[in-house]
């Protein structure tokens, strides 16, 4: 069987896999679309494997770089991200490399000793801007915080300008090699944004700030495709680290008999009329992913959660606890639900959002369906809600 396998640049390889069928990820995200484990080889004097791929595709991954070159040669293994999804592999290849040395931050090094045992003789810790030779290929290394994890860090080959960003840049696609050629891919890079670097916002605009200064011609992310033309990831995610937000609410519901469902699309017509972009979620058929994506610019979110046994909706709990984790720049929320005998959703959300930098510009509970009196009152909370997006 002809493998996948494509060449970057003169001496550098893509040697991923593309997990088409999975369709979950941390037992949260939804991946309508697979994903790609990306590893790539670089060959200059010395041999550098960058990552490897999630448990279960080794043998492709070992079968890939023999059709380059031999394992037996490789003599580092750069870790770019402690996650299985990129390091899972690194025990299986680590064992037939025997001379191959794992490069890591100085907290990788840690969490490789804990998840895969490496060795600590076997481990080469490098520090911000580090240089490794390859001979005719320089290794930079450049320290990436929490973009997810702790120990993450990126690789910039000098000589050709690729930066290797490991999951920065990324994307949850399983197809596709160059960005340029996927019709949708800013959509699923926000949705990828949204749910997984979204929280670290202010880490995100320091490592901009800190690649800003390099020359690069090809962003090789860990899943996705591959920029060519970098300036179209990099001016999104300007704009998605600064939390650049547009004229949008989100809705996030959940109804038992209509009568939450009634209030939200009351509220959704009156935003729509003014003007409002607006992106509706039924939590009993929500895809999380699109709501995350939708948080990235949108100004305001209406939570609608009924009550039920004495308390919010389980569902509209989940969403909001959901919205506080991904950390959107959100700036106004409204609350809106019905309750059959007594209340007790709105208090709740309320005190779930408490320590939430969010202004909530309205709140109303209603027993039963909305009447002519409620509807007007959802009519005026959303022209107010209106006018604030607006602001
Ligand atoms: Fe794709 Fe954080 O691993």
């Amino acid at each position: 069987m002809e493998r996948d396998i494509f060449r970057l640049a003169e001496n550098v390889y893509w040697v991923g896999v593309r997990d088409w069928n999975r369709r979950l990820f941390d037992a949260l995200i939804p991946l309508p679309k697979g994903t790609s484990y990306n590893a790539y080889l670089i060959l200059g004097g010395g041999k550098a494997l960058i990552d490897t791929v999630n448990p279960g595709f080794e043998k492709d991954l070992e079968e890939k770089i023999r059709v380059i070159t031999s394992l037996e040669e490789l003599d580092y293994i750069i870790m770019n991200h402690a996650e299985p999804d990129h390091a899972g592999a690194i025990p299986y290849i680590m064992e037939r490399a025997p001379k191959a040395k794992l490069v890591a931050t100085s907290r990788g090094a840690k969490m490789a000793q804990v998840y895969y045992h490496v060795p600590q003789e076997r481990i080469k810790v490098v520090r911000e801007n580090e240089a490794i030779s390859l001979g005719d290929k320089t290794l930079l290394f450049i320290e990436a915080p929490m973009l997810h994890w702790p120990e993450t860090m990126f690789t910039y080959l000098k000589e050709d300008g690729i930066l290797f960003s490991c999951d920065f840049f990324g994307a949850h696609l399983a197809g596709g090699v160059y960005s340029d050629e996927v019709e949708d891919l800013l959509v699923h890079a926000q949705r990828y944004w949204g749910e997984i670097m979204m929280p670290f916002r202010s880490m995100a605009q320091r490592a901009l700030e800190k690649i800003a200064r390099l020359d690069i011609r090809v962003i090789a992310p860990s899943h996705g495709p591959i920029h060519r033309k970098p300036e179209l990831i990099l001016d999104a995610y300007k704009r998605w680290a600064v939390g650049e937000t547009r004229q949008k609410a989100v809705i996030a519901y959940v109804s038992m008999w209509g009568s939450t469902d009634t209030m939200v699309k009351q509220i959704a017509e009156t935003l729509m009329a003014e003007g409002i972009e607006l992106a509706i979620h039924n939590l009993n058929v929500a895809d999380i992913g699109d709501l995350a994506k939708d948080l990235v610019d949108s100004k305001a979110i209406i939570l609608g959660a009924p009550t039920v046994l004495g308390g919010a909706h389980p569902l509209a709990v989940y969403a909001t606890y959901l919205f506080k984790a991904l950390r959107p720049p959100t700036e106004f929320a409204v609350i809106l639900g019905s309750y059959g005998w007594g209340g007790g959703a709105l208090r709740q959300i309320q005190e779930l959002l408490k320590d939430f930098e969010v202004e909530v510009v309205g709140a109303l509970e209603i027993n039963g369906p909305p009447t002519k009196e409620d509807i007007k009152k959802i009519v005026e909370l959303g022209k107010f809600l209106a006018s604030k997006i607006k602001s």
